[in-house]
């Protein structure tokens, strides 16, 4: 019997690709894993009304980690319209089978590492004073809360006479928006607790003691949003100085990061945010080391012990249906990866990690996007490596 058993997730379109690959390339390594399919994408939603199937839920609660690729998402209303006449207009509603699946499990830990791979023709370059140009080393670890804040779902449009009523009961409301039409009137909720930002929060700083980095950054932004990014910044200043006197808690706030990062970003080792700004800087500096072909993530509970570990790439539908794919497997490799760091089979990871980094720094194979060729089906004729040559170049150097 295999030692563990992971539940593969492939979804929709290129996620089909990068997983089969990948798993190939855990198997090469020698990681003793059985794998079983969990469903879960468009397919699902317009065959069954539900992206992310019941059987599938069982499946990650049995098992409790997953390696998944992809799914296609569409807005509420366009998915409405693509689902199997036999199931339209039955009450079905379409959700994020991704955002169902962080709620479902409460996988509230993101961390989203951005690490520049030496030799990648798509690492970020800058001017020096000198004229000449700089490569600087990204080392950084974006830790998301991935269950609440401004993706927490809860909102309205025209919102019921309570929720109304209850708005305004707030002065700026009621000064600034009461002129709106209440069916004019959309809104969004911020919500953040206590509970989940300090596990956040503290999964930063257990990661910057472990790497020994002196200070978490908190990206956010407090002077405006004061509740929610308020009580972040609030329980970070009140961890650093309890727990861990020797890491400082640096405030920046989230448009003034966006600028930071492309000036000097080996400044940022630890950042830490809210579900959307997390998101965001995450997707910020994962362009710095090569954009979404390289970009990882890892999301967890820590009580349950149900993780999860995807690229953050999405489905590229209009990748997907080449005779031969051509995306880049890499973020899907380097995500398995985190997923043997978070099994502790170091061993494996560091071979994989180690294989990946030599394929890259060697510059013979490269997918289309380390070559900045447009993805058409011709780049494997124009000498790019397809996803399965990708694979077996790091195949071989394990
Ligand atoms: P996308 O990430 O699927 O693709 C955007 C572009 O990035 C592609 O056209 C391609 O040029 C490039 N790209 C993506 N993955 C790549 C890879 N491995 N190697 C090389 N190039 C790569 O985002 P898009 O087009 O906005 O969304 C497509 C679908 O995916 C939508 O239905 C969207 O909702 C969904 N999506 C799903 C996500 C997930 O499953 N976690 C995340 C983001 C989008
Ligand atoms: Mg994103």
């Amino acid at each position: 019997m295999a030692k563990r058993t992971i539940v593969a997730m492939p979804g929709d379109g290129i996620g089909k690709a990068v997983l089969e690959e990948c798993i190939r390339v855990l198997d090469a390594a020698g990681f003793d894993a059985e794998y079983v399919n969990g469903d879960i994408g468009w397919e699902f939603w317009c065959n069954e009304g539900n992206p992310l199937p019941d059987r599938t839920i069982k499946l990650l609660q049995e098992h409790k980690i997953g390696l998944f690729g992809a799914i296609t998402s569409k807005p509420k209303d366009k998915a409405a319209a693509e689902l199997s006449p036999a199931l339209k207009d039955k009450g079905f509603v379409y959700y994020s089978p991704i955002v169902t699946m962080r709620q479902k499990f409460g996988l509230d830990i993101c961390m989203r590492p951005c690490q520049t791979l030496k030799g990648n023709p798509l690492n970020f370059v800058r001017r020096n004073a000198s004229g000449g140009v700089d490569e600087p080393i990204v080392d950084t670890m974006i830790f998301r809360q991935n269950t609440e804040g401004l993706y927490g779902g809860v909102e309205w449009t025209n919102p019921p006479d309570q929720v109304y009523d209850a708005l305004m009961t707030h002065p700026r409301f009621r000064d600034n928006f009461e002129w709106c039409p209440r069916e004019e009137l959309a809104v969004s909720t911020r919500i953040t607790t206590k509970k989940f930002c300090t596990r956040i929060i503290k999964a930063a700083f257990d990661y910057a003691k472990k790497r020994g980095f002196d200070k978490i950054t908190l990206c956010e932004k407090p002077n405006v949003i004061r509740e929610t990014s308020g009580m972040m910044l609030k329980i970070a200043q009140e961890m650093s100085k309890k727990d861990y006197p020797g890491i400082w808690v640096e405030d920046v706030n989230v448009d003034a990061m966006m600028m930071w990062l492309t000036k000097n970003p080996e400044n940022y080792h630890v950042v830490v945010a809210e579900n959307m700004f997390g998101d965001i800087a995450s997707d910020a500096f994962a362009g710095l080391i090569g954009g979404l072909g390289f970009a990882t993530s890892a999301q967890f509970n820590p009580d349950s012990g149900v993780a999860v570990f995807e690229p953050t790439h999405g489905s590229a539908p209009k990748y997907a249906d080449y005779a031969v794919s051509i995306v880049n497997p890499i973020a899907m490799i380097l995500s398995a990866v985190l997923m043997l760091e978070h099994l502790n089979e170091m061993e494996i990871a560091n071979r994989i990690r180690k294989a990946v980094g030599d394929v890259v720094a060697e510059g013979k194979v490269r997918a289309y996007d380390m070559l900045k060729m447009k993805g058409t089906a011709d780049v494997i004729n124009q000498g790019a490596a397809s996803t399965k040559q990708m694979a077996d170049a790091i195949i071989a150097k394990l």
